[in-house]
């Protein structure tokens, strides 16, 4: 690798190309407002008009730079825009680091998502024959290296298909034309791409489909090495590996609303995820049996079993894993996806199978471990994939794909998926259970009703209970930092809520393991030293109460998460967070799901108390598509 690390790029795009009467700017603004999810350091809008192309960018948040330039602000004869909020991996957030960028006459315009490995040879190169570079990111060379093609007499197109093959790395690269104002050139190497069609009148491309759901529901999903050629209510596609042979793609319907990537009347997305979380459980009740067997059965035969994932998504695998083992028989190994490679190295053996988890399908890493993966083994191995995103890269490596139901996620801390993901793999679970007869039918059925009750018990807990959340949060002391202890299948849920409330309100917290926290954690207790408990009365209850006794002999907080009847560990409590749930072993194995939604409202708040935006945590973007 020969780029820097340091900064991280998620970054959204979005183009625009109309024979309408619509004010592009304002557009194409709002498009990359819906998408300011995937990077908020700096952005910019190029629009053409009067042969030249314009633009206006920054470094700061969108809402501040629209304040100060105006980036709505192009005139309506202006048919063509290409608009871009990044986050920031070659050279700091800046005004020349931001995008568009322009090559040396200032006819290209270049919007790019994506990390180009090669770009500093390229540079090089590009500069001993004469090109001048602004900025350091390394974007800025594909406008110059298309810029040399087309001063080599070749036209535009097929310039832009010259220089995207010189390009190593991954990108989603939209670009125009000063002198071609009919068109926009689009082309996608493992960074996502969607176009999004009003026949006959306007076309848009994006990162995302919530940028321009308001408009149409029409699109098209951009492969690996295919480019669009956008044209005002029209598109052509081709492979860039293949130019001359036309490709036809099919055109797909959204059926969601763009409601559903909105706030809705909510704060924040966060807060709207996390009512979110009833509706997107019992959609995710509703996947298809067969699919769930299907998983259920490979899982079943296979050799060795690992789970894969980053963030709040390797979390849901923990507890995920937690109940597939119980009924299966044999161990799941988790690892990091990170670390899945070097860990296992050559112990991966043929006919294993892995499960990969991820909300967006994009996480870099988890996409190099499945990579790796197969080619190592070629063949002899089963991916299965549950992720929230329907054609997603990692869905393309997939030998099974499970879609969990959360509908679009657009808070960086994810909520709703967590809970959808757990939801999945408890189901695949109870189908293994099924399949081999581990359980009888009743006692299926009894588990099957407390998965599917769920949606019930958060909506009953979000409407009538959440009420001592904002007073606990208000008694933390803001500077001190606590634990999350837990055991058994709750450690999961410990790390999950610790990891919320590191994300947006900034606290230094550690989710652990309420045994293993004697080796050693245990000596930063001092008198009103906050220590939530998470503590479903299952087989180890009665350990954790020995464990609450410990730390509250040292002068701990005690703040625990029970179930409505809880006795025990109540009376040791300072506070408790109360769920809505029957107290016996088929419930046990849901509070995963159900006691997750109460430390999430906690983080919500202690963010706001904080004076943090919960939606847009520091350092953080929602996916990570470079290492
Ligand atoms: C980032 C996000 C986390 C997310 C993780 C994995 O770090 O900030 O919220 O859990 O990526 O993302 P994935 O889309 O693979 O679930």
């Amino acid at each position: 690798m020969i780029y820097q690390t340091g900064y991280l790029r998620m970054c959204g795009i979005f183009g625009i190309i109309t024979n309408q009467d619509i004010p592009i700017g304002q557009i194409a603004l709002e498009g990359i407002k819906r998408l300011e999810y995937r990077g908020y350091d700096s952005c910019g809008i190029v629009a053409q008009y009067d042969s030249q192309l314009f633009i206006k960018k920054d470094a700061g948040k969108i809402d501040e730079i629209n304040e100060r330039l105006k980036l709505f602000d192009f005139p309506l004869e202006s048919k063509l825009a290409l608009a871009h909020t990044r986050w920031a991996t070659h050279g700091p957030p800046t005004k020349v680091n931001s995008h568009p960028h322009l090559d040396c006459s200032r006819k290209i315009a270049v919007i790019h998502n994506g990390i180009l490995e090669n770009f500093l040879e390229l540079k090089e190169q590009l500069e001993l024959e004469g090109h001048k570079f602004l900025s350091d990111t390394d974007t800025e060379v594909i406008p110059h290296l298309i810029e040399r093609y087309i001063r080599q007499g070749i036209d535009f197109t097929q310039a832009v298909i010259k220089a995207i093959n010189k390009c190593v790395g991954a990108y989603g690269v939209v670009i125009c034309h000063a002198d071609h104002p009919d068109m926009i050139i689009a082309v996608r190497k493992e960074s996502p791409l969607v176009i999004g069609i009003e026949e006959g009148k306007t076309t848009y491309c994006a990162s995302d489909i919530p940028a321009f759901l308001p408009y149409t529901r029409m699109c098209y999903i951009l492969e690996d090495n295919e480019m669009a050629i956008l044209k005002a209510g029209s598109v052509k596609f081709l492979n860039i590996t293949n130019p001359d042979e036309p490709l036809e793609k099919e055109l797909n319907k959204i059926e969601w609303s763009i409601d559903a990537a909105e706030k809705g009347g909510y704060k924040h997305f966060m807060l709207k995820e996390i009512y979110e979380e009833p509706l997107a459980l019992r959609q995710t009740m509703k996947i298809p049996r067969s699919k769930l067997q299907t998983f259920a059965k490979i899982l079943w035969s296979a050799k060795n079993i690992y789970i894969t994932a980053a963030g709040t998504s390797f979390y849901a695998s923990l507890a995920g894993k937690h109940i597939v083992t119980k009924f299966l028989g044999k161990y799941i190994h988790a690892i990091e996806c990170s670390e899945f490679q070097i860990e296992l190295g050559d112990a991966l053996q043929e006919d294993s199978v892995i499960i990969c988890v991820s909300q967006s399908g994009e996480t870099i890493d988890l996409i190099e471990a499945v990579r790796w993966a197969k080619e190592k083994l070629k063949k002899k191995i089963t991916l299965l994939c549950i992720t929230n995103v329907v054609g997603s890269s990692l869905t393309r490596y997939s030998d099974e794909t499970i879609v969990t139901q959360a509908g679009p996620e657009i808070g960086v801390a994810a909520t709703k998926t967590y809970c959808t993901q757990v939801l999945t793999l408890a189901l695949i679970a109870l189908e293994i259970a099924r399949y081999r007869k581990v359980l009888n039918e009743q006692e299926i059925n009894n588990y099957y009703e407390a998965l599917k009750s769920t949606p019930d018990i958060i909506e009953d807990y979000l409407k009538n209970k959440v009420s001592n959340i904002k007073d606990i949060v208000n008694n933390l002391d803001k500077s001190s930092n606590f634990f999350y202890l837990a055991r058994g299948i709750s450690i999961a849920t410990a790390k999950e809520g610790g990891l919320k409330l590191k994300e947006v309100a900034c606290r230094f917290i550690e989710g652990y393991s309420a045994a293993h926290a004697k080796h050693g954690p245990i000596s930063l207790v001092r008198e009103g030293f906050p220590i939530i408990f998470i503590a479903p009365p299952d087989e180890t209850y009665q350990r954790l109460v020995g464990n609450v006794m410990e730390f509250k002999a040292r002068g701990g907080k005690i703040i625990s998460v029970v179930v409505d009847s809880d006795k025990i560990i109540t009376n040791l409590s300072d506070r408790t967070i109360r769920i809505p749930q029957p107290a016996n072993k088929y419930y046990n194995i849901i509070s995963p799901i159900t006691f997750i939604p109460a430390l999430q409202l906690l983080s919500y708040y202690a963010a706001l108390k904080n004076n943090l935006d919960p939606d847009q945590p520091r350092n953080l973007a929602k996916t990570v598509t470079v290492h």
